[in-house]
């Protein structure tokens, strides 16, 4: 058993499966880049057979990456696994993962008794592996199927030619002692077990996803499945840079290596977040804002003697720079080159041109731009293929409303006005939208942070909508917080239109379920 710990991410996979994860085919080419980029050894880029958009994706993924292997779900019938097949061949290290509900409760779904699953498994991977000399299996809902019934879907998987076996904790129900037994077992009494590699997978639900890997681990895994923020179904999957910072920080009884390049974190963390619309939480692990924040004057005190009195690791460590010297109206161009390098962002001169602008107009309104609010504005996405753009937009305000928004909303390249009023200045806004672009979409989740501190501080809100089942996400920042409100409701509706032409052409996320269809 080797100390080498392989790190599978599968943030474009089980990350965008979760409802409101909406990442256009630009955004998933941009995050593949940076798990290669980061040491990530396996990239489940998509779920081929799903729709034309995660075919393209996953295929484009393929031929782009550089170090990582790159990995296609497909269920386990012939069908999906030839689409796997024509999307990661173009890697130069293509893996198909293939996988069947093997739990009393999934099996019931393809209505298969156990004597036809176990065939289903050893033709699906016989299959694959003609293909591919580097397949998956996995038997999901692992940790809800009958010992019996698991040991011989992965001796079956292992003898059809699989190299590595996940057992995946679907549901979030086993807890670390279960999974670290349940892996060691299955090596100790699995024929071959000792050929391949065994993975571990687990959801949040109980909020144990991170201890069960870690404990999967220490029984024998020397793969975990991972998302960037823990992105992924209902409560999500085991987060990547928890489990990576664990093993880092506690290898006096964890000694196991892994190639991520942790200073590469916190970059990953924030563009995820952007790109799937979903905000970290402030008290989240290595990523939130307050990871390493100490407010209380017992923490400062003992952080300036002596760092180590309240922090495991440093914020270094996972590429949060030390010291932040804000940048202010003089600042010129090769001060924000030179901040933004160390925030981990690269620009191309008309990038960084348009950048400057942004951060001119920024520190006009504000005294000092400080590093979370250089963040904030890279966040906006620079809207150049957006059908919605707002280009102008007063609120009246006081203690007797109605509120009224006089609002110019660019619609496809045309100007539109129009005044509406509401109960407030942001209904009001919301409102103005809605009357130049009506539109069916419910409003399920309105929220407002402030960037920094001080009454002059940036506002990002988050705006997530709702149609016919597409969920979006839209963030936006700025000093006057009704201005953000409506930059990220019109971005949320963007992402919504978006949704819907992907639907128009054939996509649709819902249109494929675990439900099998025939071998
Ligand atoms: O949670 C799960 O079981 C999965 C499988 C498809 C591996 O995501
Ligand atoms: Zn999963």
């Amino acid at each position: 058993m080797t100390d080498h710990v392989l790190i599978f991410d599968t943030t474009l996979r089980d990350g965008e499966q979760s409802p409101g994860a909406t990442m256009t085919h630009a955004e998933k080419l941009e995050i593949a880049e940076m798990l290669d980029d980061m040491g990530v050894d396996i990239i489940e880029a998509g779920f081929p057979i799903a729709s034309e958009g995660d075919f393209k994706a996953v295929s484009e993924i393929a031929k782009r990456s550089k170090q990582s292997q790159i990995c296609g779900l497909s269920r386990a019938n012939f069908k999906d696994i030839d689409r796997c097949w024509e999307a990661v061949k173009h890697s130069a290290r293509p893996r198909i993962h293939t996988f069947i509900g093997t739990s009393p409760l999934h099996r019931a779904i393809p209505n298969l008794d156990m004597d036809q699953m176990a065939e289903r498994i050893h033709d699906c991977v016989t299959h694959a592996r003609n293909l591919c000399d580097n397949v998956q299996w996995s038997s999901m809902d692992a940790t809800r199927t009958e010992w019996d019934f698991l040991k011989r879907t992965v001796d079956i998987a292992i003898k059809a030619g699989a190299s590595t076996i996940n057992i995946p904790d679907t549901v979030g129900y086993t807890e670390p002692v279960e999974s670290a037994d349940l892996i060691k077992r299955l090596i100790e009494e699995v024929d071959g077990a000792d050929t391949v590699i065994f993975s571990t997978h687990c959801h949040n639900d109980l909020g144990m996803a991170t201890a069960n890997s870690l404990a999967a681990v220490a029984g024998g895994a020397r793969q975990i499945e991972c998302t960037i923020n823990g992105l992924g179904e209902r409560a999500g999957n085991t987060a990547l840079e928890e489990v990576v910072m664990a093993m880092r920080v506690r290898k006096d009884i964890m000694p196991y290596d892994t190639r991520i390049d942790t200073t590469k974190i916190m970059n990953i963390s924030r563009r995820v977040s952007t790109v799937a619309g979903f905000p970290v939480q402030f008290n989240k692990a290595i990523v939130g804002k307050n990871a390493f924040a100490h407010e209380s004057g017992i923490h400062q005190d003992g952080m300036l003697k002596n760092r180590e009195t309240f922090e495991v690791m440093k914020p270094e460590d996972v590429g949060l720079s030390g010291t932040s010297l804000p940048l202010g109206k003089h600042s010129g161009r090769a001060a924000l080159r030179d901040k933004l390098e160390k925030l981990g962002v690269e620009m191309g001169d008309n990038e960084l041109k348009d950048m400057f602008v942004r951060f001119k107009a920024l520190a006009d309104r504000k005294k000092e731009v400080f590093d979370e609010d250089l963040i904030a504005l890279i966040r906006q996405h620079d809207g150049v293929d957006d059908h919605l753009k707002l280009k102008d937009l007063t609120v009246i305000c006081g203690m007797n409303g109605p509120q009224k928004a006089t609002m110019v909303l660019e619609i496809d390249g045309e100007d539109k006005t129009v005044q509406a009023t509401g109960d407030g200045p942001v209904d009001a806004t919301f409102n103005a939208v809605k009357q130049l672009f009506p539109h069916g979409a419910r409003l399920q989740l309105y929220q407002v942070h402030a960037v920094t501190e001080g009454t002059d501080a940036q506002a990002t809100v988050t705006v997530r909508m709702e149609e016919e089942g597409r969920i979006a996400t839209g963030e936006s920042a700025d000093t006057d917080t009704v201005v953000a409100s409506a930059k990220a409701y019109i971005n949320a509706l963007n992402r919504l239109i978006v949704r819907r032409e992907q639907t128009e052409v054939g996509y649709d996320e819902k249109a494929v379920s675990y439900k099998d269809t025939d071998a």
